[in-house]
């Protein structure tokens, strides 16, 4: 099997932000919503505190389906707080609920958030929440994201981010007559650094550091948490979350026709991905060990 090496053409940014992730993409958010919420145990911690009688305003960026939001209405809402305005963001609009099927309290709008925001956003948000956002961070590093996050905040507002090095995947046999092969092939395919020619590699070891990252962007009140998956009857559950981007990752490999003698074809490909579920169904584990979070403030 050749497809130990990648081909030219993953670009993580492209991948995670393209406009052809359909519902099956969705579907996995809600599923990883539901783990991370499992593994990290609240949605928000410190609860932000509501200091006069204007709403408190909560942004959530690159928010998916808004899943997230959706969840943190409903606590608000079962711990008695009301006047809140929880807003979304994300440069691509199709996994968005119909507003109409939405509280009156959550707005989701499109906006690329590494771009300088518009004034009228600036300094209006209370909270300001990130997750799983490493891997469109590949081009740009996280200067950009940072900067419209301390624009939105009000001085002194809470930003919470949230994220797992998805660039190591952590492959776990239950037992050594079990083989997890195919599965370590694609791990080790999609590490970055693996092959020159694959472009820009999202590299997520700045997740550990994340309280440093902020710390260097000027934010104030560091506290980073590491949240292990402790909860083994959950790896199923995140195994078929990573098996759904893994089988979406065929379509970067080019198909033998075009590229012969590309060091990964989409067919070889296709074929390590299918003993790699094989694998899966005898009970091979694919997970990321941890989430780690930074809770921080914009300085007043
Ligand atoms: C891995 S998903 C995470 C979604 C959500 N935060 C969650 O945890 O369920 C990354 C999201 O970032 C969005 N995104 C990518 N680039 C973006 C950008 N420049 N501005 C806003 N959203 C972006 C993608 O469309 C996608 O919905």
């Amino acid at each position: 099997m050749t497809a130990h090496t990648a081909s030219a053409t993953f670009d993580p940014s492209a991948f995670w932000a393209a406009p052809a992730r359909d519902y099956r993409s969705s579907a996995r958010l809600h599923l990883q919503h539901f783990l991370c919420q499992r593994t990290v145990g609240h949605l928000l911690s410190p609860k932000p505190p509501q200091e006069d009688s204007s709403p408190l305003r909560v942004a959530d960026l690159g928010c998916g389906n808004g899943a997230w939001l959706s969840n943190l209405h409903d606590e608000f809402v079962k711990t008695g707080v009301s006047g809140i305005q929880l807003d979304g963001y994300d440069i691509n609009s199709v996994h968005f609920p119909a507003p109409e099927f939405l509280p009156s309290a959550i707005c989701l709008k499109q906006l690329d958030v590494l771009q300088p925001p518009e004034p009228e956003l600036t300094g209006v948000y209370d909270v300001v929440h990130v997750r799983a956002f490493a891997s469109t961070l590949a081009q740009t590093g996280v200067a950009p994201l940072l900067t419209t996050v301390l624009a939105l905040l009000k001085p002194g507002g809470y930003f919470q981010w949230e994220e797992a090095k998805v660039d190591k995947f952590l492959i776990e046999s239950p037992a050594d007559d079990i083989s997890s092969e195919a599965c370590t092939a694609i791990s080790q395919l999609l590490k970055p650094g693996q092959d020159a020619a694959r472009g820009p590699h999202h590299d997520c070891a700045f997740v550990d550091r994340l309280d440093q990252v902020v710390l260097d962007h000027g934010f104030d009140d560091v506290l980073l948490k590491a949240f292990p998956l402790n909860r083994k009857q959950d790896y199923r559950a995140w195994t078929e979350d990573f098996l759904t981007v893994w089988g979406q990752l065929a379509d970067t490999f080019p198909p033998r026709a075009q590229a012969p003698f590309a060091p990964t074809t989409r067919e070889g490909y296709l074929a390590l991905f299918r003993r790699a579920v094989a694998e899966t169904e005898r009970g091979v584990a694919i997970h990321v060990g941890k989430v780690t979070t930074v809770v921080c403030r914009k300085a007043v």
